[in-house]
């Protein structure tokens, strides 16, 4: 037996930096990637004192119960709505996460739809792999202008912040809404001017949704939002799945209510609603946003260090940066 903290990891990340792990801890680590069961995620955390866990692994309240030495766990990721919090807090468990490190990987990728999705860049692809391809023609795959277009974003974080402050290169006047408004130094450098919801949805011609999930959150987009959207409006989801009621996207990609849709995250993921795949409107790509190697090797390296972090190792023992539960630091488990 050893008194090394035992740590789980749940998804393959990159072994080179997992190393650094392995000198404080004993590390168990997947090879391949599983979509986990709270059950199963419970089931290895029985003897675990901290994990390394990805954004769609579920941790409960039931498997947060059994796991009686669990002290921290690391999400690889910014977003956490696959944490019961308050159930980690109430149990003195530390939970982190890897904010700003993937900010200007997502913001390049939300720019990525767009313009794809705009210059129906999948739908080309496949009319040429298919062998449809009979010459230039001037009428072939016309698509929508993006250059001096109005970019709306939904939830100005800093994801948000820094998809705003790419605007400047097309010429496209940007405006927002979030829950706070920005101050003015910060709506000045993004070029950003504060809208009420409606506006936000009735005034973009590019409309990109940058808000975490929750339950205030879900189906934040749904029939009624995409009703009074452009006709030639394009939607945009980088952030979660849920946060767009699906079933209502389809119908309007159908019914042409709305342009198009570019999309990195589905309700269900990974099962994708089939509705989806019978619409050329659409760019849908598999939750990639954060997809650099640069990217995420910095979300793997800062969970890491989160995780240790936590437990007490290394420079910043017992100060882990991100902490999501501050509240888990004065409580003890019963
Ligand atoms: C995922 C994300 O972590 O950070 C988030 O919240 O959704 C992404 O960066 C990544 O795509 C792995 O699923």
């Amino acid at each position: 037996m050893t008194d090394r903290p035992r740590v789980w990891i749940s998804r393959p990340l990159f072994d080179d930096i997992i190393d650094g792990l392995r000198q404080y801890c004993d590390v168990e680590a997947e090879t391949t990637d599983h979509s986990w069961t709270p059950e199963q995620i419970g089931e290895k955390l029985r003897d675990k004192t901290g994990a390394v866990l990805g954004v769609s692994d579920p941790l409960n309240a039931a498997a947060i119960a059994q796991a009686k030495s669990l002290r921290a766990v690391a999400n690889t990721g910014v977003g956490y709505n696959n944490l019961d919090l308050p159930a980690l807090a109430a149990a003195g468990i530390i939970a982190t996460n890897t904010p700003d490190v993937l900010n200007e990987a997502v913001a390049d990728f939300a720019w990525t739809l767009m313009l794809a999705t705009a210059r129906r860049v999948t739908e080309a692809e496949r009319y040429l792999r298919d062998g449809k391809w009979r010459g230039v023609s001037y009428h072939l795959m016309l698509g929508a202008e993006i250059s001096g277009q109005t970019i709306g974003i939904y939830g100005m974080g800093r994801i948000g912040q820094a998809i705003a402050r790419r605007a400047v290169g097309f010429s496209m006047p940007v405006i927002y809404h979030n829950r706070s408004r920005l101050d003015a130094a910060l709506e000045r450098e993004c070029r950003a001017t504060y809208v009420s919801r409606d506006e936000l949805l009735q005034r973009s011609d590019f409309l990109v949704l940058v808000l975490p999930y929750s339950a205030e959150t879900k189906h934040i987009i749904g029939r009624a939002e995409l009703d009074v959207m452009k006709t030639s409006a394009i939607l945009v989801n980088i952030a979660r799945g849920g946060i767009v009621d699906d079933a209502a996207l389809i119908d309007a990609l159908r019914a042409k209510r709305i342009a198009g849709a570019g999309l990195d995250v589905f309700e269900n993921e990974p099962a994708l609603d089939p509705g989806f795949l019978t619409l050329d409107n659409v760019v849908l790509t598999p939750h990639i946003a954060s997809a650099s190697t640069q990217t995420r090797r910095a979300m793997t390296q800062l969970a890491c260090d989160n995780l240790l972090a936590a437990l007490g190792f290394g420079p910043k023992a017992g100060h882990p940066p991100n902490v999501l539960n501050p509240d888990a630091f004065g409580a003890s488990r019963s």
